[in-house]
């Protein structure tokens, strides 16, 4: 399949009186070959892996990385964060004291680790990503302790360090990390930085959130993400704290399940104007901004696309939809805590020139919902450690 150059959205953090904030916007990039559907259906297996469920395919991304740093007119500006394509949104952070190093991260709600490839990574070198030079930080721990983490589709794998951590002026020691000596997959981004509880994490060391509550770096335990498509203007990341102007109305707040993934239990999935619905009397589900779409039972989801006549492709292992009838498809509406919230089809339809298919994944053996960026495109949430909960209202 011939598939069409992408464009990107540079995201920016602002920092704001003890907030810090990611803007996000468009960007062009110079590109050839971008495997766009291979980064689903690695991502296919990733979720696989996160979530305990054996891979079903083997897929090489082999996807370029991208760096970016820059400052806005203020001076504030601590990173950019880029949109990749709608499938990863991810941006850069620094590690090292006094000669700090800059990596790209994705910045991930369904995992609780930060790993960055180490100049003895050689698969790391071969897929371009951005490597940490052991000799030139004189402030790294290095520890003896291995650790791997399984993504169904591949591994990472090396030891344990720790080292300063720098996201915008936020300076965190001590952060515990994983230096990846190995990996069998390549991404957009040089590693991932987790926000989830400090129960998920496989590398055991206290995720970098937890770590600037604990060395008292942030008055709010929030962070908020704002993700948007489509505009010049992408979206924002508010570490320690929230901004009422980015979404409408009150916030809708729902109880953090269990502390270990951001789960919940949502109260339906469905189509707006047809009596198609999922999980009608409730079911566990997880906001995951490192999963790119909506990804859910097996039965519930075929239930779901037979309702908007979505073709299933067994090549791709996709449903693939007529991208004309866009217009015509009904919004998915999310019930939480007996709020209604919406996605437009042009944001659920993932569309490559006169290709579409739907941003809703079934996976077997899954018995939760994994709410991924295709709802956090249009719909702000508020990530609140400190109540246990989170806050979620459609995005301005
Ligand atoms: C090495 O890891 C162990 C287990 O995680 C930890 O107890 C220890 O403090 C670490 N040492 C250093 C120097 O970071
Ligand atoms: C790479 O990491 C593994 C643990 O995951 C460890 O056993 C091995 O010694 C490391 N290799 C190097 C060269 O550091
Ligand atoms: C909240 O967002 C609005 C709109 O982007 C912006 O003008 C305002 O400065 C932000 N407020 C804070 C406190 O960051």
């Amino acid at each position: 399949m011939n598939l069409p150059v992408i464009t990107l959205l540079l995201c920016q953090i602002v920092l704001c009186a003890g907030m810090h904030r990611v803007r996000l916007s468009k960007h062009s990039r110079r590109h050839h070959k971008f495997p766009h559907i291979s980064v689903y259906l690695a991502n296919r297996n990733r979720i696989r892996g996160k979530h305990g469920l054996t891979p079903i395919h083997a897929i090489n991304g082999g996807i370029e990385p991208t760096s970016n740093t820059g400052s806005d007119s203020k001076g504030v500006v601590v990173a950019r964060l880029v949109n990749s394509c709608e499938t990863n949104f991810f941006g850069t952070i620094k590690m090292g004291g006094n000669n700090p190093q800059t990596f790209t991260v994705q910045y991930d709600t369904g995992s609780s680790d930060l790993w960055l490839p180490s100049s003895k990574c050689g698969s790391c070198k071969k897929c371009g990503s951005s490597l940490f030079k052991e000799s030139k930080s004189d402030t790294l721990h290095q520890n003896k302790t291995g650790f791997s983490i399984t993504y169904g589709s591949g591994s990472v794998k090396g030891l344990v360090a720790n080292d300063v951590l720098t996201i915008g002026d936020l300076r965190v020691e001590n952060q515990g990390f994983g230096l990846v000596n190995d990996t069998t997959d390549c991404s957009v981004f040089d590693g991932i930085l987790g926000m989830a509880f400090p129960r998920l994490s496989q590398i055991g060391t206290l995720p970098p959130f937890q770590r600037m509550l604990a060395q008292e770096l942030l008055e709010n335990q929030i962070f908020s993400f704002y993700m948007k498509s489509g505009s010049s203007d992408g979206g924002l990341l508010i570490i320690g704290g929230s901004n009422s102007s980015l979404y409408y109305g009150p916030l809708t707040y729902t109880k953090v399940t269990e502390e270990k993934y951001w789960s919940f239990q949502m109260g339906s999935i469905g189509f707006h104007g047809t009596d198609v619905r999922s999980c009608e009397s409730g079911c566990p589900a997880i906001m995951d901004t490192g999963t790119s779409l909506i990804v859910g039972p097996v039965t519930e989801v075929h239930g779901l696309m037979q309702a908007i006549a979505a073709v299933y492709d067994a090549t791709l292992d996709l449903w693939t939809i007529d991208c004309k009838l866009i217009e015509t498809l009904p919004h998915l509406v999310i019930q939480i805590e007996g709020t209604m919230f919406y996605v437009h089809p042009a944001t659920y339809v993932i569309r490559y020139s006169d290709f579409c298919f739907v941003g809703i994944m079934d996976m077997r053996g899954l018995t939760k919902w994994i709410i991924g960026d295709v709802f956090l495109r249009e719909n702000y949430v508020e990530f609140d450690l400190k109540n246990k909960r989170m806050g979620i209202a459609p995005a301005v």
